[in-house]
Order: structure tokens, then sequence, then C-alpha cells
């Protein structure tokens, strides 16, 4: 089926899609930390993280929802951070968080002790147990440093009509900036939803007998995204398979359907340990060892690592 207009797409988020009340602030907030970062030197991303809630009632009690954890978002912000750049992190209401992600799993009040022991009638200092949490005085090090120099711009969504018109304000704030600015669509977006107009008030009733849905095909918003919001900037798309053989021709008609400038391939079990960085030229494996996993590496490190030089190159060809 052919691709709809990019008008078409828009008309389509407005009608279809219902507007988050606080786009516009959003918008601009996002407008001024772009400019204040570029003004300083700084390159900008744009890291979308998480997965989508697709309502199936508009007074919700039941959504579609999918797998991801915010992970590869989350980790890559801390490591575009390093890298020198400044972070928007678009994502997932309660998805994983650069930095805290590395305590999500432990329960709070495991993490903590009156100093001087738990004997009766001690409800003195509370301290942190340094044996449940031995790297957190680091963590939290990096954490203020980050946050002194301004450098991570939270921005949360819950549902796929908040993710779309965020990332569409997102990409219109950071056009102000051309190709010093990187999107890194690492969320996991629903593919499929059910417009505002055809979609039930209340509970849908189990007395009515089984469930049959029918759902839309949501509007590809890299289209639009490389086109016409965000020309200049370098985009980064992330494609997700199961089976791995059908992985390298997908995320190939990707780059020649929309035209940016890589696609991060990766296959659901796999993908804390593998990926393939495919651009128009080139494809390039990322594979952790035995001995990385060991050494605690992430994968999202060496993607990063692969990014930042490849939209260093074309930052040099956009001025050259
Ligand atoms: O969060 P984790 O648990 O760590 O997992 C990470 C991940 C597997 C979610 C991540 O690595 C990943 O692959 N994310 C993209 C998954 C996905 O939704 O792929 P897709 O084939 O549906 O979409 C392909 C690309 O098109 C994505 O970059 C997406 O941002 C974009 N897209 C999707 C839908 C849509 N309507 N418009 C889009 O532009």
């Amino acid at each position: 089926m052919a691709e709809p207009r990019i008008s078409s797409i828009d008309g389509k988020l407005a009608e279809e899609f219902a507007v988050p009340s606080h786009v516009e602030e959003v918008k601009e907030k996002m407008a001024a930390f772009a400019s204040f970062h570029a003004e300083a030197g700084r390159k900008v991303v744009l890291i979308t993280s998480g997965g989508t809630k697709v309502p199936l009632e508009s007074r919700t009690v039941r959504f579609l929802d999918n797998f991801s954890s915010g992970r590869r978002g989350a980790s890559s912000a801390e490591y575009f951070i390093d890298s020198g750049y400044a972070v928007i992190f678009l994502h997932r209401h309660r998805s994983l968080y650069p930095y805290t992600r590395m305590f999500l799993t432990i329960n709070m009040l495991d993490a903590l002790e009156f100093q001087g022991g738990g004997a009766p009638g001690n409800t003195g200092e509370v301290v942190v147990n340094q044996q449940v949490l031995p790297n957190i005085a680091k963590v939290l090090k990096r954490y203020e440093e980050v946050k002194e120099s301004r450098l991570l711009l939270p921005i949360e969504f819950n549902t796929l009509s908040e993710y779309l018109h965020l990332l569409k304000a997102a990409a219109q704030a950071l056009s102000t900036i051309g190709s010093k600015a990187m999107f890194y669509l690492a969320a996991a977006v629903s593919d499929f939803y059910i417009p505002a107009s055809e979609m039930p008030e209340h509970k849908i009733q189990s007395s009515n007998g089984p469930l049959q849905l029918s759902m839309k095909m949501v509007p590809k918003i890299l289209s639009p995204l490389v086109k016409d919001w965000a020309p200049q900037a370098f985009v980064i798309s992330f494609k997700l398979e199961t089976d791995a053989s059908i992985l390298l021709d997908k995320a190939r008609r990707a780059l020649d359907t929309y035209r940016h400038q890589a696609v991060v391939a990766n296959v659901l079990d796999s993908r804390r340990g593998y990926v393939v960085v495919v651009t128009p030229e080139t494809q390039a494996e990322l594979i952790l060892t035995e001995e990385d996993v060991k050494n605690e590496v992430e994968i999202e490190e060496r993607i990063v690592s692969n990014l930042t030089l490849a939209h260093d190159n074309f930052i040099t060809q956009q001025v050259a």
C-alpha cells in the first residue's frame, strides 16, 4: 500500500489521536533545551524509549501494551551523556530510567537501615546499607553532575497518542539546531490502534460475548520526521524481529523507504548481546563476548560509540 502523504499524516494525527494538553509547553521546553546546548557547542540526541499503550476504551480500563522495558533507551542515554551529548529522554512512564535503572530490582526498605543497628527503640538516622547498594555513591555522584549541568531532559508518555504528538513536537523543536540533532528511536511503537471516533466510551462488557477488535494501521511517523519535521537531523530507527532470517532485509527496506541515516537491527531474544547497525553503505555487527558480559559491558556502549562517530562524519559532510 502507498505511504500516506505527509499532509495526510499531519491531518490524521490531529483528528484520530488525542492531542495532549501540555504538548505546546513541552515543545517550548525542548526547543529551549536544544538551543541552550547547541550554543554551548553540544550535540543533542532525542531518545525514545519503552513501549506505547493503546487504549481500547476512552475511559480506559483495558489497553494493549508490549514487551519493551526501556532498558535500551535508558542505558543509551547514559552513554550519550558520557560522550558529550545533551539528551532529551522521551520515555514511557515508569519504564527504566537512566541511573536509577541499576537499582530497580532492589526493595527500597532492604537497602536502608538504622545507624547503629535495628535494636528496639533505635529510631535514629536512616543510612544506606552498603551491602545491598555497593555502587550507590558512584552512581549518585554521576546523577548529581548530570542534573547540575542540565544534560538530561526527561519527558514522559503513556499512550500511543501522547508518543506521536510529543515526537512530532520534539522533531519540530530540534529542527532549529539542524545536523547537531540526532533522533534515536528505540521505543517499541504499536503498529495498530483504534481511532478516537471508533472507540467505545465505557468499559467493554463481557456479557456481549467474545471480543472482536478491528484496528487501524498507525501512520509511520518516520516518514514526516525525516522529510518534513527535521530534515537536517541524523536519524536512527530500530528494527525488531523475532525471525532473524528476515531482519536485515527489513532493515534495508526501512532505509530505502525512509531515506534516513541508519537502522539498528535486533532480534528479541538476543537483543542484549547482538545488534547490526545498518547504513546505506555499511553493515556493522556489534557483539558482546562472554568476557564482555563478565566485565558487565553493555551493548549500548558499543551502539552509542558507533553512532556518535557516524554522527560526527555526517555533520562534517553537511558543513563541507
Ligand atoms: O526496551 P528494551 O526492552 O531494552 O528493548 C529494546 C527494543 C527491542 C524495544 C529496541 O531495541 C527496538 O528494537 N525498538 C524498536 C522496536 C519497534 O517497534 O520496531 P518497529 O519495526 O515496530 O518500528 C521500526 C521503527 O519505526 C522504530 O524505530 C519506530 O520508532 C518507528 N516507527 C514505528 C511505528 C510508527 N508508527 N512509526 C514509526 O516511525
